[in-house]
Formats: C-alpha cells, structure tokens, sequence
C-alpha cells in the first residue's frame, strides 16, 4: 500500500475545515463547539513539542497528515522531514512546506542513521507493531527518540471499538523487547475523548436535519419512503454501527489513549 487516499481523513479536512488530524486536549469545560475542537487540537500539538527533548536537532513527522506539525516545528528551527503514504497529503504538502516529503507507509521505509526524533502522531495505529520498532530503531542515529501518541485497544476489549488501534498490552511487551527505554507515559483519555461527544452531536443534527427535510416527501409518499428505507437498510445499519464509534463511555471502556517517549538504547 505505498499510495493511499484515505477519504474519512478529507472529510474532516475538507468538509469540516480542519486543518488538524488528530483528537486534541481538551479542556473539562470547554463546549463542544468546531473551534473548541480547533483550540484543542492546538494544545495539542504544543504538549507534543514540550516534550521533544532538548537536544533533539532532526526530526520525521511519520504519517504527517496535512503538514501542520510539520510546519511548526520548521517554524521552530528543526530540521523537519515529513512521510505519508497518502497522494493528497503528498500533493498539499509539495506545495506548501518547504521541506524533504517521504511518499511511503513507515513499514516500506528505509533509511539509516538519519533522525533524532521520530513523531507518530496518530499514525502508529496504521503502521505494522514489529515494523514501528524495527523501522525506528533504523531510522534513529544513537540515543534517538520515539515519541508515539494515539489510542491502543485494552485488554478485553469488544464490540466495534476494539477493531482499531494496537493491542496496548502488545505494544507495551514490544517495547520492552525492541531495545526501547520508557522516558515518559502519559494517559490521556480523558483529556481527548470530547472529540467524540463532538462528531457524535454533529451527527445527530445531520440526522435531525435529514429527518425534518425529507418530513414532507414521507407524508405524501408513505410507501414509497418506505420502500426506499429497506432498500437502504444495510447502509443505514452500517452508519448506526459507525456512530458507536464515536461512544465516548465506550471508548474509555475499551480503549486507552497515551503519550510515549521512548529513547533507543545504546
Ligand atoms: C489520523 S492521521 C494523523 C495525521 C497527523 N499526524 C496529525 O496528528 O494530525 C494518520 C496519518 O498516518 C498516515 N498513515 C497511514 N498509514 C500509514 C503507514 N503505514 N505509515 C505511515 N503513515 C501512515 C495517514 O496518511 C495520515 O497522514
């Protein structure tokens, strides 16, 4: 899979105006509003740069996404490379940043020696386990950094929710076998998870305004409405299954989503 469109990450750029990819931090009070998400994502981003630590000089944004990180950290005085399999995310980010673009997956990547710092920013979750670790260990110069943040699925996990994302505990063993040391852990499920109560309420409100839209046809047309709804039936199911991904309990019960900084062992 060396070129990808991933549609579902347009959507959110394209349609909902979002210049960032990934579910930020929020604050407890903060409503569920597009420039909450916005604000959050921000804040986001910023505890990750906190957390590069000092002496890194190189970095890759692995899974880059549209380029946001990647130009901040530019701004910043890194030397930034970005990589994604995605023909969107290449072209924008051709033609925006200034800077070396890998058109690849991480797991078909190959260089050697050449990063402090690696950054997975809700891309590790698409890359293979044994590659993430493999790759990285290649790629990093000595003492090099693996900084990973995203959602992993916790043990006994079911239903739809435990279908993406890395086993946790899996990636936890990995770790301790890939000649990684632990520099720093965060949980931070509950800071991000309002992203979901958001899409969940957008969806909603699509609905409702769908349902008051079509009010009119429904009354007039009764069996035809309802002709069409069974022909539908299977679409309309899969939709209802995709909005328990957006469950928030649900997710805290099955799920977990963590900072990690790693360092590669001399
Ligand atoms: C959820 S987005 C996160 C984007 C960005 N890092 C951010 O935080 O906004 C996931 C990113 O991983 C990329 N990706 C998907 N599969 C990948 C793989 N196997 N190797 C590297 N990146 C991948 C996608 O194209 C996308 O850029």
């Amino acid at each position: 899979m060396s070129k990808q469109n991933d549609r579902a990450l347009r959507i959110y750029n394209e349609v909902l105006g979002l210049e960032r990819l990934h579910y930020g931090i929020w604050l407890p009070d903060d409503e569920l509003s597009t420039e909450k998400l916005k604000e959050a994502q921000e804040r986001y981003e910023d505890y990750l740069v906190e957390n590069i630590p000092d002496n890194v000089a190189s970095i890759l944004d692995v899974g880059c996404g549209t380029g946001i990180l990647t130009k901040k950290l530019i701004g910043l005085g890194y030397d930034v490379e970005g990589l994604s399999p995605d023909i969107t995310q290449k072209n924008n980010f051709i033609e925006n940043i200034n800077a070396t673009f890998h058109h690849s997956t991480f797991d078909d990547f190959s260089v050697a020696d050449r990063y402090d710092c690696l950054i997975m920013s809700e891309s590790a979750q698409y890359i293979q386990m044994d590659k993430i670790f493999e790759n990285a260990a290649k790629s990093l110069k000595k003492d090099g950094y693996l900084m990973i943040c995203d959602y992993f699925v916790l043990p006994n996990a079911t239903g739809v929710l435990s279908k993406s994302g890395h086993d946790f505990e899996d990636f936890m063993d990995h770790i301790k076998n890939n000649n990684f040391t632990v520099i720093a852990e965060n949980d931070i499920t509950e800071q991000v998870t309002k992203t979901l109560d958001f899409g969940k309420n957008m969806i909603e409100k699509v609905y409702k305004a769908i349902e008051i839209g079509t009010e009119k046809i429904r009354e007039k047309y009764p069996r035809i409405s309802k002709l069409v709804l069974r022909l539908f039936k299977n679409k309309i199911d899969k939709l209802k299954r995709q909005t328990q991904l957006l469950d928030s309990d649900g997710f805290k019960l099955n799920k977990t989503y963590r900072f990690v900084l790693l360092q590669l062992k001399s």
